[in-house]
């Protein structure tokens, strides 16, 4: 990737390690606005189109929260439903129109090569908040993010490890774009854990495959832990399934909770998932009783979700440089710089 600036955010594919490096280093100083310890104007002014055509929680918010604490506005669109896409307008023309009200896009759409479709109509940068089951690239820079703080925690690198993904390895577009980045590093292992029917896609194990990381693939979870450094979770995603029926044949196969995770894996292992976990009875994919564990990692990795997503907003917009010219103090009550470390 040679520039930020103005550039689109659609794939993994675009960043090499300096990238992402940079991405990391403005993710840093994003800490003390996400944390309330001061405030910062420098998008005073600029607009986010936050345009959430699937269902999101988390994503959807950290964009428009990020915009916020770097002092933009956020005017949000949210389910097909209530979009002009319902009534059959294409792509490119609600780009058209819509990059004409905002300064950048955020997007989210059910049809993989969707947000690069768009992107071609926009007159602004578009960054890819999830196209169906293909990329997430901006949760994979935040598990990536979170890895390797977990991992400098520990004295630990990125380089030489070795992961664990369970799941729904092939439906779930985080463990798709997560493996893909995970090729800019060095001797990694992976265990990809999930039903046969729902395996790694082939051109992401044949990616994995060229740079030379050693993987295993199994249906097993128990014995297959007991290596791993990051045990990363992920939900059938069932909405991606011809029917409920269909989905239900594999939640509740693959499940974490305090006993199987001290049974079977080392005392240092992290645990991360990309959220929302399926808690519902017959799926409880991660328990709740590992909620208070300090290996457990989901809402650190919730919480980068923000200070990367400040991050790109700032190297895209082109004033990562200039954020502390437009500081300003924090005049509320405030509990979140409490919080750093948490
Ligand atoms: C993930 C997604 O939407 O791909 N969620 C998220 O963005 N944090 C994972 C999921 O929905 O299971």
């Amino acid at each position: 990737m040679k520039t930020f600036t103005g550039s689109n955010i659609l794939s993994v594919d675009q960043f090499d390690r300096e990238a992402i490096h940079t991405v990391f280093e403005v993710a840093d100083r994003m800490e003390p606005y996400a944390h309330r310890k001061k405030r910062t104007r420098v998008l005073d002014g600029a607009i986010l189109g936050n345009l959430f055509f699937e269902p999101s929680t988390r994503t959807r918010v950290s964009f428009g929260t990020a915009f916020n604490l770097l002092g933009g506005e956020v005017r949000e669109t949210a389910g097909m439903n209530t979009s002009a896409l319902s009534k059959g307008e294409s792509l490119y023309d609600t780009a058209r129109v819509l990059s004409s009200y905002s300064d950048v896009i955020a997007m989210r759409h059910p049809q993989s090569g969707s947000v690069a479709e768009f992107a071609r109509g926009s007159r602004v940068p578009v960054i890819n908040g999830g196209d169906g089951s293909n990329e997430h690239p901006t949760q994979a820079l935040l598990d990536l993010y979170t890895i390797q703080k977990e991992l400098q925690h520990q004295g630990r690198d990125i380089d030489g490890m070795h992961i664990a993904m369970v799941g729904d390895l092939r439906f779930g577009r985080t463990v798709h774009s997560l493996s893909k980045l995970l090729c800019l590093y060095k001797n990694i292992r992976f265990t990809l854990i999930s039903p046969a029917d729902l395996a790694m896609p082939d051109k992401v194990l044949a990616e994995l495959d060229k740079v030379g990381h050693r993987v295993t693939i199994t249906d097993q979870l128990e014995g297959h832990l007991d290596k791993s450094d990051i045990l990363y979770l992920t939900r059938i995603q069932e909405e991606r399934f011809p029917s409920q029926e269909e989905a239900n044949k594999y939640r509740g196969k693959f499940r974490l909770n305090q006993s199987i995770y001290t049974q079977n894996c080392q005392s240092n292992t992290v645990i991360m998932h990309p959220l929302p976990r399926d808690s519902r009875a017959e799926a409880n994919e991660l328990d709740d009783d590992l909620n208070q564990h300090p290996n457990l990692a989901i809402f650190r990795q919730a919480d980068n979700g923000v200070l990367i997503r400040m991050a790109l907003f700032t190297l895209v917009l082109g004033v990562n440089n200039v954020i502390h010219h437009y500081d300003c103090p924090v005049q509320w009550l405030t509990s979140k710089s409490d919080q750093q470390g948490l």
